[in-house]
């Protein structure tokens, strides 16, 4: 739960700063789901909002380290020793800046006719035999919770208010600050 509602609580804030970004990810939605209820096989019919779901994710990973694992004997990677019992954490390579960036969206997610693109290098949940157990619940639960609130409202800035602070809180997982957030209702007949 932790997890699932750091990366919604990011979600909201990165999209109340990028205005441009939550309108066109709204606007897909609207255009494609015909009634008020979904379900996480239309994440495939929304190739924009699930390219924004990942640049959320990577730009702003729930953990600090990823989840520590031990190596339970020595391992040589690429000429590197790497000593049994040594604690290691999993990068992933594309999580390489803390920014959400547009340019991620439309170069790392998407191709060049606006079409998905699911990238190995994507390890938000790990990889190999220990991958995250809860990765198709936190898949959809993000996927739901978001579109039914981004259906909902429309996140604003408070008033005065230019940007939301997007450092987050160094500790185990790595929410934002506490913040405040105009959250408009939408007068849309779904
Ligand atoms: C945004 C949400 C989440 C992220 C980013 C995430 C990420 C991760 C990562 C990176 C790992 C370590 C994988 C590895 O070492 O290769 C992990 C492990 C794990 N996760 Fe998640 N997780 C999320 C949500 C959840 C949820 C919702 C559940 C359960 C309902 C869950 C249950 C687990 C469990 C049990 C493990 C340990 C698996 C093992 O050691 O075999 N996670 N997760």
């Amino acid at each position: 739960m932790e997890t699932t509602a750091t990366s919604l609580k990011w979600a909201i804030l990165l999209l109340a700063n990028r205005p441009d970004i939550q309108d066109k990810a709204y606007k897909e939605i609207e255009d494609v789901l015909c009634s008020a209820s979904f379900s996480y096989q239309d994440l495939k019919k929304l190739p924009y909002t699930n390219a924004v779901i990942h640049e959320i994710q990577r730009s702003k990973y729930p953990f600090l380290f990823g989840v520590p694992r031990q190596t339970a004997k020595d391992v040589t990677i690429r000429g590197f020793l790497i000593p049994k019992g040594t604690i290691c954490a999993l990068f992933f390579l594309i999580q390489s800046t803390g920014n959400l960036l547009k340019s991620s969206i439309q170069n790392i997610f998407l191709d060049q006719d606006g079409h998905f693109v699911a990238r190995e290098e994507y390890l938000a949940f790990g990889g190999g035999a220990r991958i995250c157990l809860g990765e198709h619940l936190a898949r959809m639960e993000f996927f739901i919770f978001l579109v039914n609130l981004m259906r909902a409202f429309h996140f604003q800035l408070p008033p005065g208010v230019k940007e939301l602070n997007e450092e987050p809180v160094a500790a185990v997982t790595t929410p934002p600050h506490p913040y405040k957030v105009c959250a408009v209702p939408r007068c849309s007949s779904s």
